[in-house]
């Protein structure tokens, strides 16, 4: 079989495709026939060795797959042979055949095709978990969403949406904000690629202005420069929701929790989902019964072949995603 393999850390472009021994699954584990395999940030880091988990060699990036069983091991109870499966995998998802342990894949839904379902355990699973028991979020809060036109800032407008919020997208283009409000978003704001203190404080005054003077949640998962003057802009008592940092972990000012009573909350999707199984599980319920209601709609933008692993891993390296990308095998 074939699969995209980091020897070494190194470079997205410096990693290839090689044949490489099918997998056989040992007791509680199954092979997986992927048929589809998402692509998100982490992927640009964990091949340079500048995530915060690093595989041993060689493996193979890609942390959410669809797929379908072709084998189990002994002591499997939870799939068999043939069964439509996807799956949050850490790593270990850019190849044809992956082996995994039971828990660590789920049914998938009729409702969903092999491609979306590649971009859905993630993104979803994390904003699901971020709105719900980390934000609490309330129907008629208002949500910025920073980085709003990537794979999971576009989870957040359709999860904050559904939800009842009203939802301002940030983003560093025209193109981004379009789609953006096209999937649901109520208003929208550019930013810059590179931030000074005069752009900050422009950026905090259009949130303010798009809020009536503060905005209740703030999901962040750029960091950098953009963090400090979204948190200026938070309302009283409002949620800052810490998801991510493409652009560099931020240092925040402390007084500014003291002036506006605001509460900075950190979100581990992974963490929740490996400890707090039940909880997850209805999440993954709940977040099913929204899709075959039509109340979120994922959908992938741009699908590469297996080969093309480093470009799909490229776009999101030069900040030129939009939406989500997929791997498709076939
Ligand atoms: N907390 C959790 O449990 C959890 C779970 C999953 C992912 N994450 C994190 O969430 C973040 C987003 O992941 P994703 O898969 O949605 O990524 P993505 O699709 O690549 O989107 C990230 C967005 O970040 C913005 N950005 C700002 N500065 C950037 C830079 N220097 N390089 C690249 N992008 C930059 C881009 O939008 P603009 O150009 O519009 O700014 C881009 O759309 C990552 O940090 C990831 O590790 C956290």
């Amino acid at each position: 079989m074939k699969a995209f393999l980091c020897k070494e850390f190194g470079p997205v472009e410096s990693h290839t495709v090689e044949e490489i021994e099918d997998p056989v699954a040992g007791p509680g584990q199954i092979v997986v026939d992927i048929k589809a395999t998402g692509i998100s940030f982490p992927d640009v880091l964990i091949v340079q060795g500048l995530y915060q988990f690093k595989p041993p060699f060689p493996f193979s990036p890609g942390s959410e797959i669809s797929g379908v069983v072709s084998s189990v091991g002994e002591g499997v109870t939870l799939h068999k042979e043939g069964d439509r499966v996807m799956g949050s995998i850490g790593s270990g998802g850019l190849r044809e055949k992956g082996v995994y342990l039971e828990q660590q894949l789920m049914p998938l839904p009729d409702s969903m095709d092999f491609n979306t379902a590649a971009g859905f355990p993630l993104n979803y699973g994390t904003t699901y978990h971020a709105f719900k028991q980390r934000g609490e979020l309330k129907e008629g809060q208002s949500v910025l969403v920073l980085g709003a036109g990537g794979g999971l800032g576009i989870t957040a407008i359709h999860i904050a949406k559904a939800m009842g919020a009203k939802v301002i997208a940030a983003a560093s283009s025209q193109e981004k904000i379009d789609l953006c409000k096209k999937e649901g978003a109520d208003e929208g704001i550019i930013y810059e690629r590179d931030m000074d203190r005069d752009l900050q404080k422009k950026f905090s005054d259009e949130i303010k202005e798009l809020t009536g003077g503060g905005v209740d949640m703030i999901y962040d998962l750029v960091g950098g420069d953009y963090a400090e003057p979204a948190l200026r802009a938070i309302a009283r008592h409002g949620k800052y929701l810490v998801i991510g940092f493409t652009a560099g972990i931020p240092k925040m000012p402390l007084n500014l929790t003291l002036l506006k009573e605001c509460q900075i909350v950190g979100v581990f999707w992974g963490q929740f989902a490996a400890v707090d199984h039940a909880e997850n599980a209805q999440n993954f319920k709940e977040l099913f019964e929204l899709h075959a209601q039509g109340k979120i709609k994922p959908f992938v933008t741009e699908t590469y072949s297996l080969e093309d692993s480093a470009k799909a891993i490229k776009t999101l390296e030069d900040r030129k995603v939009l939406g989500k990308v997929v791997v498709n095998m076939e």
